[in-house]
């Protein structure tokens, strides 16, 4: 959520900043701006709307310099406008910003007094001018000074006018790094924007303030003392965060799916048994557990909900799954025999990091499963599994969740096998009916082209409806969140059997009604729903498997899955609902990568 870069060195730093910005418009795009030395001075240049409208922006007004801050913004304190846009500054200093200051009115009221004048609606520019006002010539005593002054969460990326060639930054909460080129020094939100420079970077822990020149970096920590960072090498290439070819990201991702899901259970598959003992997990870890409790947000939510019914069908173990920014709320029971999971892609999601504090709080052992190494949450979490998807850019989650459920079938049989609730030779079975799914999930990719002609009859739709049971209710859920965020169809996910209790008023003729019928042992029952929602007139698209034989008056399309357990079956029905969701945003001329009003890294509670 915004995304921040900042570059020192060499070579003119604006290209590099709207190259590093483009890179990072995933966590916000509805405003952009840079600061520059220039010509002696700090120069500023700022647009509302996506990073062309800058970039049209500094062709009228280039800004010549070799160091500058960038920003992307998600808005959270006021409308995306010029004015709102970052960076906000004074004659002394510009400054980026990523996370809410929570006591900006307070600090406001304060420096109105003092005879501060304000001409944004942001938190931000409040930050600045606490800056300001504090700053007497010495950058990391303002920083450290203005900082305690602060309450919320923040990652700064600041240029003081009488410090040419330098980029300070600080960070609490939110996200930031700091990266090492032989050609310069980078801040950036994350790794993925500048790896066409640097696999060599930093992280920066809470209150550290690092000062970077083009050829040096220097770190304090919160006691005012100089540290070593150790330097870490990214894991990810270049290619990995590009569109490779294809139209958009998500379809790239959609199509990684086979390739993430390998390189993510492989490498915990021994003797053909789960084992996480090269995560540092050893055996015998899940054996005393009493109860498991998955916290995340959004699509790693619903990869959560099949984990639960995966680990509690296997391992005889109760699951609770809660929606992160809820968790708390219900002051959850919680003893160290509570095993917590915390499940998270950008490993920075702020409800799921504040969840994972309270239950650290409550003195339960966190897993994290998190895709991106060296994350906030991937650090705080006790253990972490990390899933090995590569880079994630489309800000609609597909190849994640996938690698989310690897990760999560992987634990399941591990605790099952640890509780004796399945002998080694099952444990092995099941592990083999995995790896056999993970194969077919190539299949599903094949249906691309008659997916995507289904999805054109969804051009028009104003509301649609998915209904499952069991393993296919999750999937319901995932497939409508996934439909609504890229093709903004009104969508609602149903348990199939409790549309009759109300939510099936809304079915008239031609509704459409995506039925997920893979579960064999539900089929009849999930049909019998199909019926319901076939005699008010809605139009129904059935995704059943190859085997099954429903009536053809029942539905208008039907997609047939591969064969596979129940168990495994959402490895495979969630593909073609990523697949319809794309290709109906595609012929709606929706945004697919960047659809309206969300973010990929949601920073803020
Ligand atoms: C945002 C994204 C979703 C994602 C959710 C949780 O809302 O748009 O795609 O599922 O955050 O993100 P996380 O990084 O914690 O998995």
């Amino acid at each position: 959520m915004c995304g921040i870069v900042g570059f020192t060195g060499v070579a003119g730093a604006v290209g590099i900043l709207m190259e590093g910005l483009g890179n990072l418009e995933y966590r916000g795009y509805d405003s952009a701006g840079v600061s520059v030395f220039s010509e002696g001075k700090i120069r500023t240049v700022k647009a509302r709307g996506r990073l062309q409208n800058l970039a049209d922006r500094l062709k009228e007004s280039p800004l010549e310099g070799s160091c500058g801050i960038g920003h992307t913004r998600w808005a959270t304190h006021g409308e995306p406008s010029d004015i709102n846009a970052h960076p906000h500054g004074t004659e002394k200093l510009s400054l980026v910003h990523n996370g809410i200051i929570e006591n900006y009115v307070e600090l406001r009221e304060m420096l109105k007094e003092k005879g501060y004048s304000f001409v944004s609606q942001t938190d931000t520019e409040v930050a600045a001018k606490v800056l300001d006002f504090c700053y007497e010539g010495d950058p990391a005593a303002a920083i450290r000074r203005a900082s305690g002054m602060m309450e919320g969460a923040f990652a700064f990326g600041i240029l003081f006018a009488d410090r040419p060639g330098e980029i300070y930054a600080v960070r609490r909460g939110s996200p930031l790094i700091a990266a090492l080129s032989p050609e310069g020094n980078f801040i950036t939100s994350d790794v993925t924007a500048v790896l066409r420079h640097t696999r060599r970077y930093f992280t920066l822990e809470p209150e550290e303030i690092v000062r970077l020149t083009a050829d040096s970096a220097v770190v304090w920590g919160a006691d005012g003392k100089e540290i070593q960072k150790e330097i870490l090498t990214a894991d990810w290439n270049v290619e990995q965060a590009q569109k490779g070819g294809f139209p958009h990201f998500m379809l790239k991702e959609i199509f990684e799916q086979p390739q993430a899901l390998d390189s993510t259970i492989h490498p915990r598959v021994h003797t053909g048994l789960p084992s996480f003992a090269s995560d540092g997990i050893p055996d015998g870890f899940f054996r005393d557990i009493d109860r498991v409790q998955v916290i995340a947000c959004g699509t790693a939510m619903h990869a959560g909900m099949v984990g639960r019914m995966v680990i509690e069908k296997l391992a005889r173990l109760p699951v609770d799954v809660d929606i992160a920014s809820e968790f708390r709320y219900r002051d959850p029971i919680l003893t160290p025999r509570h095993l917590v999971v915390v499940v998270s892609q950008s490993g920075e999601t702020a409800d799921t990091l504040a969840a994972l504090r309270l239950a650290k709080d409550r003195g339960c052992p966190v897993l994290a499963i998190v895709n991106v190494a060296g994350s906030t949450i991937a650090r705080e979490a006790d253990h972490v599994l990390y899933t090995f998807a590569g880079p994630e850019i489309a800000v609609a989650s597909t190849k994640a969740y996938s690698v989310q459920l690897g990760v999560l079938y992987l634990m399941g049989i591990r605790i099952a096998l640890e509780k004796g609730q399945v002998s080694e030779e099952e444990a092995r079975a099941l592990i083999s009916g995995l790896l056999d799914t993970v194969e077919k999930t190539k299949k599903c990719l094949e249906m691309a082209e008659p997916i995507r002609k289904i999805a054109e009859t969804y051009r028009e739709t104003g509301s649609l409806f998915f209904i499952g049971r069991g393993f296919d209710y999750p999937l319901c859920c995932e497939g409508s969140l996934k439909l609504k965020e890229i093709s903004y169809i009104h969508c609602e996910a149903y348990a199939a059997g409790e549309l009759k209790h109300g939510t099936i008023s809304l079915i008239t003729p031609g509704v459409p009604v995506v039925a997920l019928a893979t579960q064999g042992a539900l089929l009849p029952k999930t049909l019998s729903n199909v019926k319901e929602v076939r005699a008010r007139g809605a139009s129904v698209l059935l995704i059943c498997r190859e085997s099954a034989h429903p009536e053809e008056d029942l539905f208008a399309h039907r997609i047939s899955l591969p064969e596979a357990d129940d168990l495994f079956m959402p490895l495979l029905s969630v593909i073609p609902l990523q697949l319809l969701s794309y290709y109906a945003a595609v012929c709606r001329g929706c945004d697919v990568d960047k659809p309206r009003n969300l973010a990929k890294s949601v920073t803020v509670e």
